[in-house]
Formats: structure tokens, C-alpha cells, sequence
């Protein structure tokens, strides 16, 4: 029997790249699943071979008892979904992005983590893609001189494509938090999948961080994201430029650098389409490898709070109409009135 046995909340498509690379982790099993929506967990179950079904999440962790538990649900119930993990004793969470919708979230997640000791981990798997976990882009950046500016950009709002695209920017910054935000935004979309994810439609902020490197951060329906690329969240764009040289990142058309005195610029592998199932892979394998003792999980909690933090800090902003200091001091109370203000300006 493996060592460590697992429940799924949610059973929508993103689940199914959870599931799929359960047949290459040894330590870890796929019992059961959970949906609201009984048509879709049969399928669930039956495509994945798994025993156990059950169309009540209360009830699935009362009578699975699972060691982990892979919250695949649309936001807006995390805090829910993780104090119920914790009560019946499970060891640790994937969360799905976004960790959090509204400022107070963060608080009653690292509550029920420090109260419970259960780990908090969220799905920001693209961390555990060789060019990023292996170091092999900010290695670069010790190639191409001071790094003075990165632009990072994705045609997803802040919430659906936004954890995804500060991950990775401040695992480039060495995961050293910004000091200060400024930033503007207009307009929502509550169509489809955006009703869950509540941004702006359109936002576009500049952080400051320690040693004077800035970032111009873009997200949006009309971002520049990575020329010629389609899907709104195939465009997950960097643009890393220092004194001496620069870096170009797509997240499926590869990433190039080229410094002062190099002929040519070297190229190295980026491509979702090879990528993404390895990835979510070895960061599943990484929970088990954390709750053994090994290594902390690069998507820790810490890691998800600070990204969180600052893609608040942009609402925080926009709110006060002005640069603001990280941390941020964004309220809920305060999220609810700009994000009316925001609808209202959709008719502007
Ligand atoms: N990490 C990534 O690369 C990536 C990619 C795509 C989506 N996502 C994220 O994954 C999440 C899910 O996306 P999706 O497209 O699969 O969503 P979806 O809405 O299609 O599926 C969610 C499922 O959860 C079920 N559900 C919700 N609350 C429930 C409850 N209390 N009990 C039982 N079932 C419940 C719903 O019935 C639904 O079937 C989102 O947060 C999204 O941002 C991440």
C-alpha cells in the first residue's frame, strides 16, 4: 500500500492533470474523489480507476480519512476547504491557484495552518519545470549584468493567470518580496470562469524591489503578453533585461539569452506542451517527499502568501490611487468598494 493516500476535491479539467500522474508516484495513491456534480465524478472515477466517489466533501474526509488532499474547486471556498482538511486530520493540502480571493483569506488559511500543523502547498506547478527548478534562467541573469528591469505579462487577470506569472517573477527575484507597488486597473469580467477569479479585467502595475530592479507587470485581456501566441493563458511572457545583456521567456516557444560578447544567443527548452506533466508530477511527488522530511515544497505556503501579497498590493493601489508600501493593508471591506468602482467602470 502506498504511504500516503489521497482524496480529490473537484472534479472539473484541471483535476484530470492531477490525477493522470498518480500511475508515476509510488509513495502516493489516488482513493477518492469528490464533486458536486454526480455525472461528472463518475466519469472522474471511472477515466482514473478510482474506488471511492462521493458527491459530499464532509462525508469523503469522515470516511477516507486521506493523508492529502488536492483542493481542484473554482475560488472563493479555499478557507472552507482547508478547515475541513485540518479537522479530519489531513497532513497536507494542495490548493489550486488563486490561494485567495479577498486580503482576510490569507489570515484564516495561515491560522489553520499554524493551528493544525497541516501544510499548505498551492499549485503553482510551473516551478518544478527544469528551466525554473534548475536554476537555469536565473542563472542567466548572472550572465547578462545588472538586472535593472523585468517585464512580466499574461493575458490572464490577476487572479486566474496573475499567482501563476508573480511565482515565477519573484522566484526570479530569489523569492525577495517587492517594497512598494503602483498600478491601475479598470473594468470586470464576470463571464465563465471569471466569476470565481474577481480582478480586474484589465490592470497593469510596476513593483519595486530591494536593489532598485523594477518589474512592469501586465495583466490583462490586452497585455502584449508573447507576440503570436493565442490562448489567453498560453502567454506567460518575461522579459529580463540587464546592463550587459538580456533574457526572453514564452512559456511554450522556448527562452533565449544573449549577453555582450556571445556571437549568438544560447537557447534552452520552455514548452508547456512537453512540459506540464512532468511538472505537476514531480510537484506532487515533492508533497510526499516534504511530509517524509525531505526538502520544503518550492509552493509552500510562504511562497503563496508573498505572491498573494503582492498582486493585492496592485488592488491596494489602484484603490488608493497612489504607490503604495508592501506588505500591503488592504482590507475586505476595502476590495468590495473598488471592485464596485471597477464595474462601474465598465460602462466608461
Ligand atoms: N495550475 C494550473 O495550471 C491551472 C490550470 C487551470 C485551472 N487551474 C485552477 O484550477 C481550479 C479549477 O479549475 P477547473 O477549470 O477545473 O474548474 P471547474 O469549475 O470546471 O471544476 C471545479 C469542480 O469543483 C466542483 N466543486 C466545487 N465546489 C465543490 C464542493 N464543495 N464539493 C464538491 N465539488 C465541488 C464543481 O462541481 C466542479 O465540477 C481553478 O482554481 C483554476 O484557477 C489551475
Amino acid at each position: 500500500m502506498a504511504q500516503y493516500r489521497s482524496l480529490i476535491l473537484g472534479c472539473g479539467p484541471r483535476a484530470r492533470a492531477h490525477a493522470e500522474v498518480y500511475a508515476e508516484i509510488e509513495s502516493m495513491e489516488l482513493v477518492a474523489a469528490c464533486d458536486l456534480d454526480e455525472e461528472r465524478l463518475q466519469a472522474f472515477t471511472a477515466e482514473h480507476g478510482i474506488e471511492a466517489g462521493f458527491t459530499d466533501y464532509e462525508t469523503a474526509l469522515a470516511e477516507v480519512r486521506p493523508d492529502v488532499v488536492h483542493v481542484v474547486t473554482q475560488p472563493g471556498n479555499r478557507v472552507w476547504e482547508a478547515e475541513c482538511a485540518a479537522g479530519a486530520g489531513v497532513q497536507a493540502t494542495i490548493l489550486e491557484k488563486p490561494i485567495a480571493i479577498l486580503p482576510s483569506e490569507i489570515a484564516e488559511l495561515e491560522r489553520i495552518r499554524d493551528e493544525s500543523g497541516m501544510k499548505i502547498i498551492v499549485n503553482c506547478q510551473r516551478r518544478y519545470f527544469p528551466q525554473w527548478r534548475d536554476g537555469h534562467i536565473r542563472r542567466a541573469m548572472d550572465e547578462i549584468g545588472e538586472v535593472y528591469l523585468v517585464r512580466a505579462s499574461t493575458k490572464g487577470n490577476l487572479m486566474s493567470m496573475g499567482p501563476h506569472t508573480m511565482d515565477l517573477l519573484l522566484l526570479l527575484m530569489d523569492d525577495v518580496e517587492p517594497q512598494a507597488v503602483w498600478a491601475m486597473a479598470w473594468g470586470v469580467d464576470e463571464t465563465g470562469y471569471k466569476a470565481y477569479h474577481r480582478a480586474p479585467e484589465h490592470t497593469f502595475a510596476e513593483y519595486w524591489f530591494p536593489g532598485g530592479v523594477r518589474a512592469l507587470f501586465d495583466c490583462d485581456v490586452d497585455a502584449l503578453g508573447t507576440p503570436e501566441e493565442e490562448s489567453f493563458w498560453m502567454h506567460l511572457h518575461f522579459d529580463i533585461l540587464g546592463r550587459e545583456g538580456r533574457i526572453y521567456v514564452t512559456q511554450n516557444g522556448g527562452w533565449w539569452y544573449q549577453a555582450q560578447g556571445m556571437a549568438e544567443p544560447v537557447h534552452g527548452e520552455s514548452s508547456w506542451t512537453n512540459q506540464q506533466r512532468e511538472g505537476q508530477r514531480d510537484f506532487t511527488r515533492a508533497v510526499a517527499e516534504w511530509l517524509d522530511g525531505g526538502d520544503p515544497h518550492l509552493n509552500r505556503f510562504e511562497t503563496a502568501r508573498a505572491t498573494f501579497n503582492a498582486l493585492i498590493g496592485a488592488l491596494q493601489s489602484v484603490y488608493e490611487g497612489r504607490r503604495v508600501p508592501l506588505p500591503p493593508s488592504f482590507t475586505d471591506d476595502q476590495w468590495r468598494e473598488l471592485y464596485q468602482r471597477l464595474s462601474d467602470s465598465n460602462a466608461g
